[in-house]
């Protein structure tokens, strides 16, 4: 049956690869966008959408998130708006509570106060593999790993997954939480590192690589990323955590010399040309060795697994941005 869905921060990378998504395998539902457009929004990747009504507004304004459930008849969130970049957090961490914190707060009370009594309500909220803290050379991080969050960004997604699960015990409400690795793809803001260091080296500018570059993400396509999340929402069970991740582990100086590659040979340069640019710079405070992620509960229980190939998704995510830049 079609439905009414809320998307909060559909304006943002995620959010609006997820947007597409789900208008491409549901096209009879209708989608609600609550995004505050900030810096990180791109609204432009949401027009031409039949369906979707984007909203400008505040997560953590109560009055507005109760109207739009009400008016629409929505029983089920999707939550991904948040201040995400971990670098921003270092130097202002403030927005950072606000947003995460007491955006998602604000949220769980909207949807305790209007779905009282009604059935088949349901809040998903995205996080990140980063509230666990750093690994070190081996070990992968389970649902059931401790929170040890080292960054504000990451201690504020950690107090709003609390507060989503203190909202299942306490009052009950049909929650799900996921913790993800890094997601790379289209739509993604030019201040993370793949586009980042892809519009440089289209430029033949210096792309920076902290530290000794030997740090570890597990990097996970965006589409594979919102295939998940769907299928979370449709079968995951009340109250539980899943972590999504890619299996998919690359040191970040590894990771930018395939990218140079790759950027190369669409530009139809010599290969080296790009990685010459690699320029390192100091570390980033505080900054977490390695993230990997144990997905086996989400594969046994809800059959969800990462299907892109990294050089496959990575060449499509190049030539989305050289696409866009003109180059
Ligand atoms: N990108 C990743 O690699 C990654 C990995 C793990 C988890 N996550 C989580 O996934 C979610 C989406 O991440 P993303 O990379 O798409 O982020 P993003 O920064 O690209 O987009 C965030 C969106 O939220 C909106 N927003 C910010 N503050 C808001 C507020 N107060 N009210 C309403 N909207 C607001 C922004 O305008 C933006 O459109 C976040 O919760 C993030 O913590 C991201």
């Amino acid at each position: 049956m079609a439905e009414t869905l809320l998307i909060t921060g559909g304006a943002g990378f995620i959010g609006s690869n997820l947007v597409h998504r789900w208008r491409g395998a549901r096209p009879a539902d209708r989608i609600v966008v609550l995004d505050l457009l900030t810096y990180a929004a791109d609204p432009s990747q949401l027009d031409g959408l039949d369906g979707v009504e984007l909203v400008p507004g505040d997560i953590q304004d109560q009055a507005l998130v109760q109207s739009l459930l009400e008016r629409h008849g929505i029983r089920r969130v999707l939550h991904l708006a948040a201040e995400s970049h971990v670098d921003r957090s270092i130097t202002g961490p403030a927005a950072f509570i606000q947003t995460n914190v007491l955006g998602t707060f604000a949220l769980l009370e909207a949807a305790r106060a209007v779905w009282v009594g009604q059935a088949g309500c349901r809040f998903l909220h995205v996080s990140t593999d980063e509230v666990y803290g750093s690994l070190g050379a081996t070990g992968l991080f389970r649902e059931d790993t401790p929170y040890r969050p080292n960054s504000p960004y990451s201690a504020s997604k950690a107090a709003s997954d609390h507060l989503v699960r203190a909202f299942v015990h306490t009052y009950g409400l049909d929650a799900v939480t996921t913790n993800c690795s890094n997601n790379y793809g289209p739509r993604q803001h030019r201040e993370k590192l793949i586009p980042l260091a892809i519009s440089r080296m289209a430029a033949g500018e210096p792309v920076p690589v902290y530290g000794d570059g030997l740090n570890v993400r597990d990097w996970l396509f965006v589409e594979d990323h919102c295939a998940g999340l769907m299928q979370v929402l449709d079968h995951g069970s009340q109250g539980e955590t899943y972590n999504l991740g890619g299996g998919n582990e690359w040191r970040n100086l590894d990771l930018l010399h395939l990218l140079a590659d790759l950027v190369d040979d669409a530009l139809g340069r010599s290969r080296g040309t790009s990685r010459k640019l690699l320029t390192f710079v100091p570390d980033r405070a505080g900054h977490d060795r390695r993230y990997a992620i144990e997905a086996g509960k989400v594969e046994a229980e809800l059959g969800w697994r990462a299907e892109t190939e990294f050089e496959d998704g990575l060449g499509r995510t190049v030539a989305w941005y050289l696409g866009r830049n003109g180059s």
